[in-house]
């Protein structure tokens, strides 16, 4: 594992790279890396020939500043991580100051209504955030491929979109969520559940599943019903959304048509701690 902080000597390093005409792949992270991560850094080793993990906690797209400031860091336990993957990959893990201006000047984007609802209605202004510091990483590294979680399908979803909007060259690749035994999604933000609480954090996936099970044989109202009383019955858990969508424009709807792809999308505060999960329904 080798570790840039500065842009430049990792563009340095990325032009030899490309001099060599080798296939780069990109896995953007915030750190606090899991077996999400992981899986991610795996499929890029598998087809690429170089693997860059950024490792940046990008201030720009936290709608709020508490969860700015407790969002959980450990460069040295991830490079750690890394390295015991694959001694060949290169983590660039640069200073704000190498991203932003004083201000943290943050581009306006039109994702073409992709924002509009579900994350982007209920965070303000963190997609514009998210392309930003994407839209940086992509242009200092210029990847072949790009791969982002499922997990944040939206945010997935923008991302594609950015990329065909900027005549961006990387292929931007969407991996499965990898998920706990009992279903939980994998998070960097799990590590902020404490005992008591973590036994809860199962009925999120609880909650997107019995939809997924039940897409055929019930109507969305019914579902959404069936959802929303759920979380009313769970004390310790406070549902922000639940939200049926088409799963290309992101649009939610609360009836099906034919030949289109549906997810169910959910937002919930546990613990105080804000997690998210989305699955396919068909
Ligand atoms: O998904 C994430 O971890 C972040 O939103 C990303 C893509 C690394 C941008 O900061």
């Amino acid at each position: 594992m080798i570790l840039f902080r500065k842009k430049s000597d990792l563009a340095i390093r990325r032009g030899d790279l490309k001099k060599n005409n080798f296939k780069i792949g990109l896995v953007p992270t915030m750190g606090a890396l899991h077996a999400g991560h992981l899986s991610l850094v795996k499929r890029s080793i598998k087809e690429n020939d170089y693997t860059i993990v950024s490792i940046f906690i990008n201030p720009t797209q936290f709608n709020d500043k508490k969860d700015l400031i407790s969002y959980p860091k450990n460069l040295t336990k991830d490079c750690q991580y890394l390295d015991s993957v694959s001694r060949d990959i290169i983590v660039f893990a640069p200073e704000i100051s190498e991203i932003y201006d004083k201000n943290l000047s943050v581009k306006k984007f039109n994702f073409q209504g992709l924002d509009k609802f579900m994350e982007g209605k209920y965070r303000r202004g963190h997609f514009n955030g998210v392309a930003t510091v994407v839209s940086h990483l992509l242009d200092i590294i210029k990847p072949n491929n790009a791969y982002f979680g499922e997990k944040d399908y939206q945010q997935l979803r923008i991302i594609q979109q950015l990329v065909i909007d900027n005549n961006i060259s990387a292929n931007i690749i969407g991996c499965d969520t990898i998920r706990e035994e009992d279903g939980l999604a994998l998070s960097s933000r799990n590590s902020k559940i404490t005992e008591p609480y973590r036994k809860f954090a199962c009925k999120i996936f609880e909650a997107i599943n019995y939809a997924r099970i039940n897409f055929n044989s019930m109507n969305f109202d019914d579902i959404y019903n069936y959802v929303n009383n759920f979380f009313d019955n769970i004390d310790d858990i406070e549902l922000e959304y639940f939200t049926i969508a088409e799963s290309e424009f992101l649009i939610p709807v609360n009836k099906k048509t034919i030949d289109k792809k549906y997810r169910a999308f959910i937002a919930v505060k546990l613990q105080g701690v804000r997690l998210i999960d989305n699955i396919a329904l068909n």
